[in-house]
């Protein structure tokens, strides 16, 4: 299994506190990643990092090869991963705009764009939504609309946070589908959750965050036993 990005070294305090502290994180191609801790523990924090959104106190990522300070990673990591916030932002815009809208930032002509805009809203059963304002969605429609403007940028890395939180159970069901579909189509994503028996079928891995550090749970998909500790390896 080909290793996608490795991160070591993450430390970052907040307010004088210090909020993470993980030796090495890395990220295998095609994998699912469930990532769980307690409220405040650091997973919006650390996807935040990942991403390139935050910068930490100290990092070093290996990427493509390359080792790189976070300096010369923000702008990769920024264009490569997707960070997909807990309460996604749409624009004042139709579902079909706000969906297009990451491509025409590329310089994808007109005609493409549409194309893939009408595939991606059928890949995400919203069809029947793409002239409706975003604004007149509903919680599970609008993280729907989210997950499919992040799918059609074809990112490395999807980081998910919390993408079934505030959902009955029927938008936890589609969106857990989508999740299921993007595995299915070797797409890497992270995800955090509580809700982890939502979500915790499609996961490769799953990590937990404890005062700072990374605790790997093993083997997934039986109750938590814990294998590795702070200053151990820790692959996602
Ligand atoms: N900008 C900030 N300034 C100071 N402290 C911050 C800042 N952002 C986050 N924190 C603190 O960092 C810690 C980790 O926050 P974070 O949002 O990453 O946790 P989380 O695991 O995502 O929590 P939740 O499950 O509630 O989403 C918390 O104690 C939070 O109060
Ligand atoms: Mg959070």
């Amino acid at each position: 299994m080909s290793g996608l990005i490795d991160y070591q070294g993450i430390k970052i305090s907040l307010s004088g506190k210090l909020i993470l502290d993980i030796d090495h994180l890395a990220v295998k191609a095609h994998q699912c990643t469930l990532v769980t801790g307690q409220n405040g523990s650091g997973k919006t924090t650390l996807f935040k990092i990942m991403s390139g959104l935050l910068r930490p106190d100290s990092i070093q990522v290996d990427y493509q090869g390359l080792q790189m300070s976070w300096k010369q990673a923000k702008p990769l990591l920024q264009r490569d991963i997707i960070y997909l916030h807990q309460q996604p932002y749409l624009f004042d815009a139709s579902v079909a705009d706000n969906v297009a809208y990451g491509l025409y930032r590329r310089g994808e002509s007109k005609n493409s764009v549409q194309k893939k805009v009408c595939q991606a809203l059928d890949w995400a059963n919203l069809s029947h939504l793409a002239q409706r304002h975003a604004k007149q969605l509903s919680g599970g429609e609008k993280q729907r609309v989210a997950l499919t403007r992040a799918r059609i940028l074809a990112p490395s890395l999807l980081l998910l946070d919390e993408p079934t939180a505030s959902m009955d159970n029927e938008a936890k069901q589609q969106t857990a589908h989508l999740l299921q579909r993007l595995k299915e189509e070797g797409v890497c994503v992270v995800i955090s959750s509580h809700e982890s028996h939502t979500v915790d079928h499609l996961a490769d891995h799953h990590l937990c965050i404890e005062h700072g550090k990374i605790t790997v749970i093993e083997p997934v998909k039986k109750s938590a036993k814990v294998a590795v500790l702070n200053h151990a390896k820790n692959t996602l």
